[in-house]
């Protein structure tokens, strides 16, 4: 595992766990015929079940927010090319996506036997998949480090984690304080239970979702990692670091969920996504 060296760490330690967080979230999401989930034009959710979808036989939906847009981006042509249907709700329909009423009308369309995943793939069975995580962890450590989307990466991570060890989920929305009640519904979902060894900090979401500021944006290009959420994340400690909020001695594993530039990075690939190659 990678350490960050910055001076501004002090006496805080800051290993980089790279870390596929979508592949752990649809492990066990995998078992059905046809897959039907919803994301925005650029999510990484969306090209995750396309891929997984094309790797393993099943027949994947995706439902995209708002009206199509020709030609397709790349994140949407990779989604396409991997096999995947795409299909549009208008933005009042999805903000209602995962309501009964709303999911009544995809299985009208889709069949009775489609398999909904929320959008960002959070379910309980996405928190199993992501509670595997700490037992990968090759180094000693006291705290586990991840950004906040939709809140299953957290919500495993937690659950997973042994007795005196701690997670900090470092959100990427603005306002997102709801997130921590969707933490512990989803660690409920999954195990009938919470664990209080997690915290959710919102002072790093510079302006909003795929936001940035000035400050941000040097910070991604020194570090050179990706910009919607693992700089949020690694901006988050470091300033925490400095301000003194760990103490010294503090071994920090932060999760790295995404590489630099991932749609454009990966968009030649269709043919070379079975290779194995990391992300
Ligand atoms: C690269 C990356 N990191 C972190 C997250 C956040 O994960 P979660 O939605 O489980 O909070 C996502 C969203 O799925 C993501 O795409």
């Amino acid at each position: 595992m990678e350490e960050l060296l910055d001076p501004g760490l002090g006496q805080v330690r800051v290993f980089l766990m790279h870390d596929d967080n979508k592949r752990r979230k649809l492990k066990y999401n995998l078992g059905h015929r046809r897959l039907l989930t919803f994301g925005g034009a650029y999510s990484h959710h969306i090209r995750a079940v396309a891929e997984a979808g094309r790797r393993h036989g099943i027949e994947t939906i995706g439902v995209i927010r708002g009206e199509e847009h020709l030609p397709l981006n790349p994140s949407l042509a990779y989604a396409k090319a991997c096999g995947m249907t795409l299909t549009y709700l208008d933005r009042a329909s999805y903000r209602l996506k995962h309501t009964e009423e709303v999911q009544a009308r995809l299985r009208a369309r889709w069949g009775e036997d489609v398999a909904i995943l929320p959008e960002g793939g959070s379910n309980a069975a996405a928190v199993r998949g992501c509670a595997e995580l700490p037992g990968e962890i090759d180094v000693p450590y006291d705290v586990v480090c991840c950004p906040v989307g939709t809140g299953g990466t957290l919500a495993g991570i937690s659950a997973g984690l042994p007795e005196g060890k701690r997670a900090i989920g470092f959100a990427v929305l603005k306002g997102a304080g709801f997130l921590a009640g969707e933490v512990a519904r989803l660690q409920r979902e999954a195990y009938a239970r919470t664990w209080s060894n997690w915290t959710l900090n919102l002072d790093y979401h510079f302006g909003g979702y795929a936001k940035t500021t000035p400050a941000l944006d040097g910070f991604i290009a020194k570090y050179r990692v990706e910009g919607v959420y693992v700089a949020k994340m690694l901006f988050g400690i470091l300033d925490l670091a400095r301000q003194g909020t760990f103490t010294p001695g503090t071994r920090v594993v932060a999760v790295v969920t995404g590489q630099p530039s991932t749609p454009v990075a990966r968009w030649d690939a269709p043919t070379g996504f079975d290779s194995g190659e990391p992300r």
